[in-house]
């Protein structure tokens, strides 16, 4: 039987839960073209949301086309062209003849070459002259706005991992340039997004740089506990299995609410029980959870220095006033001048989220071993 839970993947149809307003939300940038800047820590649902929307949008209006594009791997300038070349011909014309055809009169400076594989529909590859790309960039970077145009259609480019452009070579003259292309762009629309919040809040809410209030910025939160327990205790139900809201609700509170913790950890117990969900079910499956990451935790440890191990414990043990006197001491954090490197280091370890807000623990299952296995041995 079929997991009524995914975790990894784009959360879709009946794996897929709230986020009414944020659908709404995009959706209504999309229909008046607006660029949108979507902005969450990693596995919180910005791909999950942007393909839902875009799903629901292309369904009812073929006119709109969503081209996709994850910047996780890119690193260059160059590759980036070529992504964007190759997605926007992909999603604009179905028949790869056509795409080449197309290229042909679009690229009026540039010469692109292509070449098919054995499915020549989505093995479909771009190459360029770079002494031609480094005069006429331009052509590429209009590309979306020049093929909406043409095709009579409205490209929504999704990029995420947007903030990796802040790793190319000179990042900010290639964002001058972006930006530069793009606000003159009133066909295409851009939705970008990513996860290092403190990289993207700086791309989109710094004055001094080039994409400042280029888009609506949305911040990306948590699922909260209302949802959950329904859609937990109908995937249960759907698949002729059984658990009570209480139960349902600790899975939740247990994750933090965090959507893909929520989502393996909802797994894990509905495939340890057999039919009615009980007590016994729910330890056993937190358990197997724990004792599976276990070594990787434990290297996350091993990395950390013991003021900073320190810190954790502190805010397992729920402390909040990290620079008073009392603290310092129990825990043995040097002086209130190291509060604040210790939790940059611990940001940039990705170990904790830390807003004005709050101090989080970005894995909450790492924080449930944390607290139970590491700070009781
Ligand atoms: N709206 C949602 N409803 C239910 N689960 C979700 C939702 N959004 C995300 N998830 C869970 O979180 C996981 C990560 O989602 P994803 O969209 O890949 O996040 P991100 O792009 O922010 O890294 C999914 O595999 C799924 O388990
Ligand atoms: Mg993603």
């Amino acid at each position: 039987m079929h997991s009524p839970f995914i975790y990894g993947k784009i959360a879709s149809g009946e794996t897929f839960t709230n986020r009414e307003w944020e659908q709404k939300r995009l959706s209504n940038n999309i229909a008046s073209r607006i660029n949108s800047v979507l902005i969450s820590p990693r596995r919180w649902g910005k791909s999950s949301l942007v393909a839902r929307v875009g799903h629901a949008i292309e369904k009812r209006d073929t006119s709109v086309r969503f081209c996709f594009l994850d910047l996780f791997n890119v690193r260059s300038e160059q590759e980036f062209y070529v992504q964007l070349t190759r997605e926007v011909l992909r999603v604009s014309f179905s028949k790869w003849e056509e795409r080449i055809e197309s290229a042909k009169r679009l690229f009026k400076r540039i010469t692109p070459k292509f070449s098919v594989g054995i499915d020549p529909v989505n093995d479909f590859s771009v190459t360029f002259d770079w002494e031609e790309v480094e005069k006429s960039a331009d052509e590429i970077l209009d590309l979306p706005e020049t093929v909406s145009k043409k095709r009579n259609i409205q490209l929504v480019i999704c990029l995420d991992e947007f903030q990796n452009v802040g790793y190319f070579n000179n990042p900010l003259m290639f964002q001058k340039k972006l930006r530069a292309h793009w606000q003159h762009h009133t066909h295409a629309t851009y939705c970008l997004y990513g996860s290092k919040r403190h990289m993207m809040t700086e791309l989109f809410e710094e004055k001094s740089m080039p994409f400042y209030k280029f888009g609506d910025v949305m911040f990306l939160e948590k699922i909260p506990e209302t949802y959950w327990v329904p859609f937990i205790t109908s995937g249960f139900k759907k698949t002729g299995k059984r658990i009570d809201e209480n139960l349902a609700a600790r899975i939740a509170q247990e994750m933090e609410n965090h959507p893909y913790f929520v989502q393996q950890f909802a797994h894990a117990i509905w495939s340890n029980t057999n039919k009615n969900c009980n007590e016994g079910d729910y330890h056993s499956a937190l358990n197997a959870l724990l004792t599976q990451h276990g070594i990787l935790f434990q290297r996350e440890v091993d990395g950390l220095t013991n003021p900073q191990l320190n810190f954790l414990k502190a805010l397992c043990n729920n402390i909040t006033q990290f620079s008073a006197a009392e603290t310092l001491h129990t825990y043995k954090l040097g002086t209130s001048g190291n509060i604040n490197r210790i939790k940059q280091s611990l940001i940039s370890k990705e170990v904790l989220d830390i807003t004005p807000q709050r101090i989080e623990f970005i894995d909450p299952l790492f924080k449930v071993w944390f607290s139970t296995v590491y700070m009781k041995q």
